[in-house]
């Protein structure tokens, strides 16, 4: 017997006057009856509502508000150890055909998925609060942007998705009686009467992060955490995002977009895809080191494109806030990030030092003298132990970030001029390098490999492809995706589309030390990408595309020598004719589905270095 819940008793606004949309309520309706929670709160996305849930959670145990007066309204949380990252093996596309999710996804039955989701579902929400969150991915009203609807009862997701989306009454105005993207959510952590909650539920052993392409819907069970939780990023943005922008010509990428102005005062937009923890809010916010040249951040994760009235690549960021990797950043490495956490930012697996305030690796020069480290445990510089977990992040509003664009709430979006493809390499991959072609710069993002990180469970620093940093986040078929950019190019004039660019940040020398400096140093690389761009005929062809000619690539003041600025730039066609091989053996998995011109561009690469 189904037992249908009293909405209108557990609700803190009627539900009647929170929406009109037939459809959203029916949806509201239907898992509250599924996840039976003990009360229903409908999201306002007030400051109110924001402060009221951070007191909740400082009462449970979840927040540690932080010194006020070293960092205003902002909070530290521990999540649980099991409980820090993406979980790739656990994440899954359902459509009808399994090919149709291709060789790159994990793929299970939609009909045995639904069942397994409904057993899963099934009162786990009993003893907590379900929460309801409307939330727009781009500005408002945006011809870009597109709604969701994510429900959770998790409390620290509300909050977060506060920051990091245009969230609140304001989105179901725009909705009215459209139609949105469900996006269903649970801690997976029931609780029973009398029950003590944990300070961060979750149920490790068994995380669903389940996306159905064909009905555009989001299931998540038994993560907090990050892109496992946070609905309307990886999984609503890229991974059904990828899917509606396939089958309406646009493109959902998981991209830094930033704006490049030169001394003249002329500005240029450029979006960048690297993997995870590879460096996008790094470049997105970069202070240049050349003098006279200014970049400004729309976005630093996930970029939407489509083409404008005038034929241009447009793209909007469809965030509000930045989920960036805490380690490594610093008033040193990326001081616009840091200005931007000053302040109402929530900070997860971080250390607190002892004056309440937040640190972790390589903040500060020196480490302070003891901490409370990212377990809750006290900790020494000495210890040995990270005091922060490798992939704590910082969660901040994109408003605060002292170098964001103009233009980053433009409905229309910025028009751009240039993309480029990266990751992490150790060897062989040049600084930069432009791509001959817009097939060939498609075969360069389609060829990127990147070693691990962090941001995922599993193994840290393996090298593996990742192509066009969207291995863990495109929701079809990765040959249909690629086809899907090479008829972007055919379909668009070629004199108006942006170039393509390579990068790589993290070549070594043979000591295993980084040849190039990166952080606000990469600017040089973005002048030289500028000024092709511009017209400049400062390159030289190489089989791998145009490099800098010499001389051309910016060094002035920059403390590098000629031999380094020799292996950057060295291309090695052995180790290159390899690393075809490689590539050749990768697309085999993409079977009928590999594009030709791919395929093409793979043989005449190969023919470049042979020559
Ligand atoms: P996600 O949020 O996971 O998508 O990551 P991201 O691509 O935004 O990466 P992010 O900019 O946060 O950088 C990740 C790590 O790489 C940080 O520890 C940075 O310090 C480091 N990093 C970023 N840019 C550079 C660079 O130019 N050179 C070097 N050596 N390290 C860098
Ligand atoms: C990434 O892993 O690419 C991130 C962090 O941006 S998460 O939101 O956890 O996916
Ligand atoms: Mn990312």
């Amino acid at each position: 017997m189904v037992t249908r819940m009293n909405i209108a008793a557990s609700t803190n606004i009627p539900l009647e006057q929170w929406t009109d949309n037939e459809r959203l309520r029916a949806w509201i309706q239907a898992m509250v009856d599924k996840c039976r929670p003990d009360a229903i709160h409908l999201c306002d996305g007030s400051e109110e509502e924001y402060d009221s849930l951070c007191e909740l959670m400082v009462k449970k145990g979840t927040l540690t508000r932080l010194n006020d007066s070293k960092r205003p309204n902002s909070y530290l949380c521990r999540s649980n150890p099991a409980d820090v990252a993406r979980v790739e093996d656990r994440t899954f596309i359902c459509s009808q055909n399994k090919e149709d999710a291709g060789p790159t996804n994990n793929w299970c039955d939609p009909q045995e998925m639904r069942q397994k989701l409904s057993d899963l579902f099934e009162g786990c929400m009993q003893g907590r609060t379900m929460y309801v969150v409307p939330f727009s991915m781009g500005p408002l009203g945006s011809p870009i942007a597109h709604i969701g609807i994510e429900i959770t009862d998790s409390p620290y997701v509300v909050a977060s998705m506060r920051i990091m989306t245009r969230m609140g009454a304001d989105v179901l105005k725009v909705l009215g009686k459209g139609d949105f993207v469900p996006a269903m959510h649970s801690v997976g952590a029931p609780l029973a009467v009398g029950e003590k909650d944990s300070p961060w539920p979750c149920n490790a052993e068994n995380k669903y992060i389940v996306h159905f392409p064909e009905s555009r819907e989001i299931w998540s069970y038994g993560s907090g955490y990050g892109g496992n939780s946070l609905l309307g990023k990886k999984c609503f943005a890229l991974r059904i995002a990828s899917v509606m922008a396939r089958d309406e010509g646009w493109l959902a990428e998981h991209m830094l977009i930033l704006g490049i102005t030169n001394p003249q005062g002329v500005r240029k937009y450029i979006a960048a895809a690297f993997p995870s923890a590879c460096g996008k809010t790094n470049l997105a916010m970069l202070q240049p080191t050349l003098p006279g040249w200014k970049v400004e951040c729309v976005g630093d994760d996930i970029a939407w494109m489509k083409f404008g009235k005038d034929g241009r690549l447009r793209a909007i960021n469809p965030e509000y806030g930045f989920f960036g990797v805490a380690p490594g950043t610093s008033y040193s490495s990326n001081p616009n990030a840091m200005r931007s956490i000053e302040r109402n930012s929530m900070f997860t697996n971080v250390a607190l030092t002892d004056d309440g305030d937040v640190w972790w690796e390589e903040m500060s020069e020196e480490p302070p003298k003891h901490a409370v480290d990212w377990k809750g445990k006290d900790w020494t510089a000495e210890s040995g132990e990270k005091a922060a977990h490798p992939n704590a992040r910082f969660t901040a509003p994109a408003s605060q970030c002292p170098v964001i664009d103009p233009s980053w709430e433009d409905p229309e979006g910025v028009p751009i001029s240039a993309i480029i493809f990266g990751g992490r390499r150790a060897t062989n991959v040049p600084l930069v390098c432009e791509a001959l072609s817009w097939n060939h710069g498609v075969f360069m993002g389609a060829s990127v490999s990147s070693q691990t990180t962090a941001a995922a469970a599993g193994a840290v620093g393996k090298l593996r492809h990742d192509p066009f940093a969207m291995l863990p986040f495109c929701g079809y078929h990765m040959g249909d995706y690629f086809g899907h950019w090479v008829n972007v190019g055919q379909q668009h004039d070629a004199s108006k589309l942006p170039r393509i660019y390579n990068v790589n940040w993290f070549k070594k020398d043979d000591k295993g030390a980084f040849l190039w400096p990166g952080f606000g140093e990469n600017s040089r690389v973005l002048k030289w990408i500028f000024e092709r761009t511009n017209g400049a005929q400062n390159a030289v062809e190489s089989p791998l595309g145009y490099l800098p000619a010499p001389g051309e690539l910016d060094t002035t003041g920059l403390d590098i020598s000629p031999e380094q600025l020799k292996q950057l730039f060295n291309v090695d066609r052995e180790a290159w004719l390899n690393e075809t091989q490689g590539t050749r053996q990768y697309f085999e998995i993409f079977g009928d589905r590999l594009p030709k011109a791919l395929r093409d561009e793979l043989e005449a690469l190969e023919a470049r270095l042979r020559g």
